[in-house]
């Protein structure tokens, strides 16, 4: 939600806060704006409604000089998307100009005594009121800008990662965090900001990854100085990031989403790398290794997620239960943080996010950690805050995803949880050994499999150009296939803004069946292994009431594909296994039909990708 980029260095820093606007803008895309020290020594600052390529235009002709500079792109909280709103922001002498990336939940009350004070506002933004308080705070303690932003962020409730130049020190950016994420790169003579690595790795691997309540100071010649609120010095290690620049390009694909659609082999490939060995008939992942006795012990576990990353949780529910024999409740993380559950100290709370980011889930396991439950993190984006504060957890290892509906990250995350399901039966003994080592046989087939699957592509794309007239669809499914069709109706409704809903087929005759006619389409997720025969009659239902069906089956079925309209084969697996496949051609259906409706599929209208306020 929002993306911060800023250079200090000797190089030009207006195309380097473009580029790194341009991979940061997954983060947020209706407005973006930019400050620097130009050579004339004005703190000029740029900003316009609209992407990064309007500011492009937009800055056409201004002196954009200086090897000093940070850029934003916007999502909005307050106040509409709007050139005024966007940031940066000036303070009311327009001696500094502040990017924030969060939310200031007093900034009410802030503003009011600002106001008070004789401060004027031209925006309806909570950034302009911090960017305000840190002028106010300096001139009235007579300190530097360092200073005066500790002790300005004392006052501040909320979440925040900032960063600020002052005019007439064109040597200095100076940055915080709070609960929003922020990382500084180190070049040769040079620093770099991020709110992710991505508009850092072209020009080096080195990190630093700034904590909670922090502040740095990015100076020329020094090194970067960090400490607290309450001025005590941190040192940081410096990381090396495995990330490579040509996983952030599109490679040859129209959108970063159906290149992320199609990477998924490799990806479940990747997250199983390690902790599989076929020929010895071993699952290890490990995180549950480590900590066996906890698993071994676990009364129960709690997971906790949004999204897709919820919808790959409800798999794991299943598959836990299934395979481990432990009792799973999966929450919204949202919901959880706020009612006071019930957490007992042989409890493991499994937060899962590609981000690593997203509040909600920051703050549930949070909770959860302070209330005493053991955590432990499912997540992508290597570094990020949620691993970072959790007791243990697995990467998913899918490498960076910038198409903002999630594809390749619900896989990676389901391949997890069954790596983790099959860790924990085996440590249990839950699972007969012939059992057990038929699934990991199969388990490490799934990447092939999902090549086959993909291969229809052809197909999906040219039927579902038929649907773009529709204006609802249901997707329904039972069992393993349930937790799909929930993913299945949020891919489309993100991108194709085409309503859509999932249900356990079993529901459907509990309300949702008086919605099917000619006009709504149903999708059923139908794999032989599932409760097969139960699904065949749904889908009679739906066709005598003369609904049009589309139906994921297995290949060789032929019962269905004389009942469906549409039908997409996807090879044949266990019942455990089949959301690894089912969810690639409703992710095909979703991509095609809002390509076909001419939406922006990478970027739909009022997402983020990472979802980093409440
Ligand atoms: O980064 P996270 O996995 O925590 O994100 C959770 C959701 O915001 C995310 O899955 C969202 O629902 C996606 N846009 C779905 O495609």
């Amino acid at each position: 939600m929002c993306g911060i980029v800023g250079y200090i260095g000797s190089k030009d820093a207006f195309p380097i806060l473009i580029k790194g606007l341009q991979r940061l803008e997954y983060r947020g895309y209706d407005s973006a704006g930019v400050a620097l020290i130009t050579e004339a020594s004005n703190l000029a600052v740029y900003k316009t409604r609209g992407k990064v390529s309007d500011l492009e235009s937009f800055t056409q002709h201004k002196d954009v000089s200086g090897s000093i500079g940070i850029a934003h792109t916007r999502w909005a909280t307050h106040g509409e998307p709007n050139d005024v709103n966007a940031h940066p922001h000036y303070s009311q002498s327009e001696s500094l100009a502040l990017i924030h990336n969060g939310i200031i939940e007093n900034y009410a009350v802030l503003k009011e005594d600002l106001m008070s004070r004789g401060y004027t506002f031209k925006s309806n933004t909570d950034t302009e009121v911090l960017v305000q308080l840190i002028e106010y705070v300096k001139v009235s303690n007579n300190v530097d800008l360092f200073t005066a932003v500790q002790l300005a962020l004392t006052q501040v409730v909320g979440a925040y990662a900032i960063a600020v130049l002052e005019r007439g020190h064109p040597d200095c950016i100076i940055a915080a965090r709070k609960s929003s994420p922020l990382v500084v790169g180190i070049g040769d003579d040079e620093y770099f900001l991020g709110s992710d690595a991505s508009p850092i790795i072209e020009y080096t691997n080195r990190v630093i990854y700034i904590d909670d309540d922090e502040v740095v100071r990015l100076k020329r010649d020094s090194e970067p100085r960090i400490c607290n609120l309450n001025n005590v010095e941190k040192s940081h290690e410096i990381k090396e990031l495995e990330m490579s620049l040509s996983q952030l390009e599109k490679g040859g694909f129209p959108h970063f989403m159906i290149k992320e659609i199609f990477e998924q082999p490799n990806t479940v490939r990747e997250c199983m790398r390690g902790r599989i060995n076929v020929e010895r008939n071993r699952v290890a992942l490990s995180g549950i290794i480590d900590h066996k006795e906890r698993f071994l012990n676990a009364k129960r576990i709690i997971i906790v997620a949004c999204g897709t990353s919820w919808h790959a949780g409800l798999i794991g529910e299943y598959l836990l239960e299934e395979f481990a024999r432990i009792p799973v409740e999966v929450e919204y993380a949202s919901e959880f943080r706020y009612r006071n559950p019930v957490l007992c100290p042989d409890d493991i709370v499994i937060a899962i996010s590609q981000s690593g980011e997203t509040a909600d889930t920051l703050a549930a396991a949070e909770l959860a950690k302070r209330q005493g439950a053991f955590v432990y993190g499912i997540c992508n984006v290597v570094g990020s805050s949620i691993p970072r504060m959790t007791h243990t957890g697995s990467y998913t290892h899918a490498g960076p995803e910038i198409g903002v509906a999630s594809t390749k990250a619900f896989t990676a995350q389901v391949t997890v949880l069954t790596l983790m399901a099959l860790t924990i039966a085996e440590e249990k003994g839950e699972m007969s050994k012939d059992v057990f080592e038929q699934y990991v046989q199969e388990l490490a087939l799934i990447p092939d499999k999902m090549e086959q699957t993909l291969s229809v592509a052809g197909y999906i794309e040219d039927f579902s150009s038929i649907f773009t007239y529709a204006k609802n669809f249901i997707y329904l499914g039972r069992g393993y296939s349930y937790p799909v069709a929930l993913e299945g109706a949020l891919k489309l409704k993100e991108i194709s803004y085409i309503h859509a809903e999932g249900y356990p087929a079993a529901e459907m005759k509990h309300g949702p069946i008086a919605l099917i006619d000619r006009e709504m389409p149903t999708v059923v997720i139908a794999p032989k292994k599932g409760m097969y025969d139960k699904v065949v009659s749904n889908i009679q239902e739906i066709k005598a009431r003369k609904g049009r069906v589309v139906a994921i089956v297995t290949e060789g079925d032929t019962v269905i594909r004389d009942l469906a309209d549409y039908y997409i084969e996807i090879p044949d697996t266990e019942d455990c296994f089949s959301p690894l496949l089912s969810a690639l051609p409703l992710q095909l259906m979703a991509y095609y039909i809002a390509v076909v409706k001419g939406c922006n599929v990478d970027q739909p209208r009022n997402l983020a990708k990472s979802v980093t306020v409440e």
